[in-house]
């Protein structure tokens, strides 16, 4: 029959569940498990088996994907779950949870169980992009060992790409989000100065657009911020998380205006702002 693996999605929040959602549009046989099980009981009718328990939903699943929202979650969920992993399974982690964690999970893992295989795969890309199958993974690992886990990625991405021994990925993953961090911040600031002068969102888009600096990203936040709606892509709690990953892992690199990020994000998480899309630092900053 199919050569698919079989897979397991732990997490089915905005992203988890857009990926159990095109792997079952792509004919695999998934099993998931969410801690609010409510949240993946729309996709029972799509084919998902959904289980009460992580470590049932790992059972016979040949590609286990953890995606849930910070270290210290997928390292107690993967702590529940390895007993239960299949010989030979694949461990795919591809939140986002610094490098900490996940080289605790790597050192875990290997010597709890040796024969599974350990992918470090975050991802690049939101809640749209993880639905349209348009998200790119940076995978870290033995990819000698990971046809399975290549096959799970090309469903539910544009691309994969290889970065090395596991745990580079994750290190990565911080660096693209440092960057979308501080661009975000300066989009924010920028159009609050625009607003000042008396320009409106289009106006600076117009000035923008057709040359080096109209980077898509702030066109699709800029458009948030003229329409209001700051329906989460991503939280704005899930974002200052990451902006403190990567000043826990920075060592001696010199990272102040990140540093001065958190702080105000911290502010504006505590204002309220924590459950809206992280461009909702600009009504922060506008209140
Ligand atoms: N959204 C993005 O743009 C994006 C992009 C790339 C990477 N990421 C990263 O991917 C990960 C998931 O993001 P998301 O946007 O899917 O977040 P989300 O919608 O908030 O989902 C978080 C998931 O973690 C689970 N969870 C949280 N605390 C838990 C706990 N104590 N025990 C068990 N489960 C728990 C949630 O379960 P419940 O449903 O029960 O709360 C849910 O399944 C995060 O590390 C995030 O930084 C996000």
């Amino acid at each position: 029959m199919s050569q698919q693996p079989v897979v397991a999605v732990l997490g089915l929040g905005a992203m988890g569940h857009a990926f159990a959602a095109n792997l079952l549009k792509k004919g695999f046989t998934v099993r998931g498990w969410n801690r609010t099980r409510a949240k993946g009981e729309d996709l029972v009718a799509a084919g998902l088996t959904l289980s009460d328990s992580a470590a049932q939903a790992v059972e016979g699943a040949d590609v286990v994907i953890a995606m849930l929202a910070d270290g210290a979650t997928t390292r107690t969920t993967i702590n529940q779950v390895q007993n239960a992993l299949q010989q030979g399974a694949t461990v795919a982690q591809m939140g986002t949870i610094g490098v900490e964690a996940t080289d605790a999970l790597i050192a875990g893992l290997a010597a709890a169980r040796p024969d599974v295989v350990f992918i470090d795969a975050p991802v690049s890309g939101t809640k749209a992009p993880a639905e349209n199958a348009q998200i790119l993974v940076m995978a870290s690992g033995d990819r000698q060992r990971a046809q399975a886990a290549e096959q799970v990625f090309a469903a539910i991405g544009k691309g994969t790409q290889w970065l090395g021994a596991a745990g580079a990925s994750s290190r990565m993953k911080l660096v693209v989000n440092s960057w979308l961090i501080g661009l975000m911040q300066s989009l924010a600031e920028s159009t609050r100065l625009a607003e000042q002068f008396g320009f409106t969102t289009d106006d600076l888009w117009q000035v923008l657009e057709g040359g080096p600096l109209a980077a898509p990203y702030a066109k699709m936040k800029l458009g948030m911020i003229a329409s209001g709606d700051f329906t989460p892509q991503m939280h704005l709690i899930w974002a200052l998380k990451d902006a403190r990953l990567a000043l826990d892992a920075a060592g001696d690199a010199s990272l102040p205006a990140l540093e001065n990020i958190v702080d105000v994000w911290q502010q504006a998480v505590d204002a309220g702002y924590g459950e809206q899309d992280l461009a909702a630092v600009y009504q922060y900053l506008k209140r």
